[in-house]
């Protein structure tokens, strides 16, 4: 199957029950044996759900991965693979990532002994030098949240296959649609399903994506013991929004291209951060490992001043202010003061979250009335 059709019914059947189309939601935690041990493949749905599993299977057929998982939220997904380490691994991590992530690496994982290195990826070598005898995990974001770095897939492959490292890349940006890092040979693929998979903002979920096996039966056994799946309503919802993953993603990177170039000649923005712009640092990486550039852009104001960053998006009538992205509605954001509040302000400075930095999802809607609102609001 094309990655199209795939959207729509890969990895589904129909119901054997009645024919359903769609999964049913189904609502149980238990179900019947007519002997101990003697079930229908279901027993208890924190292990295994038919709603979960009909969506995990979506994933992996999506992603080119064997394996799916889907947990409570993106967050939950992140925390499972790194209880794939023990006290005194090591992380080499992107520096500029999505805030809740950094705060997982370092407010939690840090007490139970595992160290996280935070370094630029732009430049895949600077992997190599980060690299110690303790080091088990390469954590790349790519496009990075907020400010569209383009990290090289297949150089992080390179990197961590020489040395025996597991790659996980967070897709969230991108989605399957524009990139797949598993057939460029990533260990793991994870999502924020709650984003573009979803993609409409009513769902928080997260997922994994694996082809390994034995790598898989790892992650299923976390899943099931720390217990951070999600539910079957929840399972639904997603698997209903990437039926349509594909014509979303087509309007998200019209529209996306149309606000970038709009931005770009406007007097008053300072820098536009889409990895679509040939001015854009790491566009040539974006152009080979990318089919397309998305809707997630930033941008800075000429003068960086906080408060006109903040007018800005409170004068925004169609872009709602809100945290998240990845939806139907164009949603705008102010990173330093709200997704990546949590990272201390000289840390987030380095890597570019600057006060004046906003960042859009851009949506579907009709592009006149986009570009419209935000030419209200800059000016
Ligand atoms: C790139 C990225 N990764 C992970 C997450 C965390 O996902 P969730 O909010 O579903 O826990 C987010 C959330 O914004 C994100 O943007």
């Amino acid at each position: 199957m094309k990655f199209n059709t795939k959207t729509i019914h890969g990895g589904q059947k129909n119901d054997p029950a009645y024919g359903a189309v769609m999964p049913p939601i189904y609502q149980t935690s238990t179900y019947s044996q007519s002997t101990p041990g003697n079930h229908k493949g279901y027993q208890y749905s924190r292990t295994n759900n038919p709603t979960r599993n009909a969506l995990e299977n979506a994933f992996a057929s999506l992603e080119n991965g064997s394996f799916g998982l889907a947990f409570g939220s993106g967050l939950a997904a992140i925390d499972a693979v790194i209880k794939l380490l023990e006290p005194g691994d090591e992380v080499i991590s992107t520096n500029n990532l999505y805030g809740g992530s950094y705060r997982l690496f370092t407010s939690i994982y840090k007490k139970f002994g595992v160290k996280f290195h935070f370094i630029s990826m732009e430049n895949a070598s600077n992997i190599e030098t980060s690299i110690n005898k303790n080091t088990k995990l390469i954590w790349v974001e790519t496009p990075t949240n907020p400010m569209m770095n383009v990290i090289d897939i297949k150089a992080c492959v390179a990197i961590s296959k020489k040395n025996n490292l597991l790659l996980a890349v967070d897709n969230t940006f991108a989605t399957p649609y524009l990139q797949r890092p598993l057939d460029l040979g990533a260990d793991i693929v994870m999502h924020s399903a709650t984003k573009y998979l979803g993609g409409h903002s009513d769902v928080v979920l997260g997922a994994l994506i694996v082809k390994n096996k034995e790598l898989s039966e790892k992650l299923y056994f976390i899943q099931n013991s720390s217990g951070a799946i999600c539910g079957p309503q929840d399972s639904f919802l997603v698997l209903r929004g990437i039926k349509t993953l594909h014509v979303r993603m087509q309007r998200h990177c019209e529209n996306g291209k149309a606000v970038a170039e709009y931005l770009s000649n406007h007097p008053k923005i300072e820098k536009v951060f889409w990895p679509g712009l040939e001015s854009h640092p790491n566009h040539k990486i974006a152009k080979e490992q990318m089919s397309d550039y998305g809707g997630m852009l930033s941008f800075t104001t000429k003068g960086n001043n906080f408060k006109e960053a903040i007018k800005i998006v409170e004068r925004l009538n169609v872009f709602t202010l809100a945290e998240s992205l990845g939806g139907v509605e164009s949603l705008a954001g102010h990173p330093a003061s709200m997704t990546h509040a949590s990272i201390p302000k000289t840390e987030r400075e380095k890597t570019g979250v600057l006060d004046s930095l906003i960042r859009l999802s851009v949506g579907i809607e009709d592009i006149e009335d986009l570009l419209a609102d935000l030419k209200q609001a800059i000016n």
